[in-house]
């Protein structure tokens, strides 16, 4: 199928699977083009004036970027008339956000980190936007709450991010391998370029904040110790270290070569169960990870069998190439 539009090869999946209704492949074509919008505003940058910080914090008392929001009103505003959703759900929002009355409502519930790594923002470097398509638990008559949308990541249908780098990539999974499209400029189109994409069970690459160091936790601690110690350790190869600061380029990475990803409970997020955000970031890309072969743990247990508490938890997050996961999982047991 490579080569195939977005379009197309969606078409296709709601031939030959009946979980792929016609609404779901409503809703991931207009996720797609909001993407193309957002990477748009973000290559022009300067020149639209869209760089720089918004003035204001959200609800994680985080100051936004001017691109988040923007990120967040336009992914909302091309899909409340869509029909296909009961709800929304973004970091950059308090509360869900309800389907204006005057549209008609759908089954299913959005979640998405609209501009990942915004910190790289400002300084031209990769950013993405992460999303998970949950269904609907209650009827279509009731207006939908919160707690519908605090479903484990085993849930989810649909997920999957954009990442807007040299190239914009969408990145996807329907419960059946992950597949990559890459945006032709010229066209407007996604394009399949990296059908089935599958994680290498082994690598010799790591991602993690090493400025942290302080504060994880022995098994973190441990297991960086034996990388960082190479041939002459106990793991006798050499590894390299990678750190973006954008989980979806990180995990980008990951997918296409290995590797490992961690952003784990240390000292500093302790009270507030970890960095990063459970049902936007975590869970999508759990389910991304966990598609293409790889594992995706809280260094405890499985990202994905998480019961979700709050809309904006957080959650410890090791993921990648199964061996290592494995390894971490196993150091924290241990
Ligand atoms: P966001 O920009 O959506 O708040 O997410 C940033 C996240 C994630 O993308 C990245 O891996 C991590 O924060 C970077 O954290 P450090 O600044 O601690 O490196
Ligand atoms: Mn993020
Ligand atoms: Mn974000």
């Amino acid at each position: 199928m490579t080569g195939v539009t977005l379009s197309r090869y969606l078409v296709e999946q709601q031939r030959n699977d009946p979980q792929i209704t016609h609404d779901l492949r409503l809703l991931i074509e207009n996720i797609a083009t909001a993407c193309k919008s957002i990477g748009v505003a973000i290559g022009k940058g300067a020149i639209a004036g869209v760089l720089g910080g918004a003035g204001t914090d959200n609800v994680q008392g985080e100051a936004q970027k001017k691109l988040d929001v923007l990120s967040n009103d336009l992914l909302i505003r091309s899909k409340q008339a869509n029909g296909t959703l009961a709800a929304m759900a973004s970091e950059e929002m308090d509360e869900i956000y309800h389907i204006p009355p005057e549209y008609p409502r759908g089954d299913y519930l959005l979640l998405f980190d609209p501009l990942d790594g915004s910190s790289n923002i400002d300084v031209n470097i990769s950013v993405g936007t992460i999303f998970s398509v949950l269904r609907r638990q209650a009827g279509p008559g009731r207006a939908p709450t919160v707690d519908e949308f605090l479903q484990p990541g085993t849930e989810q249908l649909v997920a999957g991010y954009a990442v807007y780098g040299p190239s914009t990539l969408l990145v996807l999974t329907l419960g059946k391998g992950v597949d990559c499209f890459t945006l032709d400029r010229e066209l407007g189109e996604f394009v399949l370029t990296h059908p089935q994409m599958r994680i290498p069970e082994d690598t010799k690459e790591f991602a993690i904040n090493m400025s942290n160091q302080r504060f994880w936790e022995p098994a973190v601690q441990r297991y960086v110790e034996e990388l960082l110690m190479g041939a002459s350790g106990p793991r006798e190869k050499d590894f390299n270290m990678r750190w973006v600061a954008s989980m979806v380029a990180d995990v980008h990475r990951i997918l296409t070569r290995g590797g490992i990803f961690m952003y784990p409970l240390d000292s500093k997020t302790r009270d507030q169960g970890g960095k990063l955000r459970l049902m936007y970031e975590a869970n999508p890309m759990a389910f991304l990870v966990e598609q293409a072969g790889g594992a995706a743990t809280t260094g405890r247990a499985r990202i994905m069998e998480v019961t979700p508490e709050k809309l904006h938890q957080r959650v410890p997050v090791v993921l990648g190439s199964k061996s290592e996961v494995e390894r971490v999982t196993r150091y924290h047991h241990e």
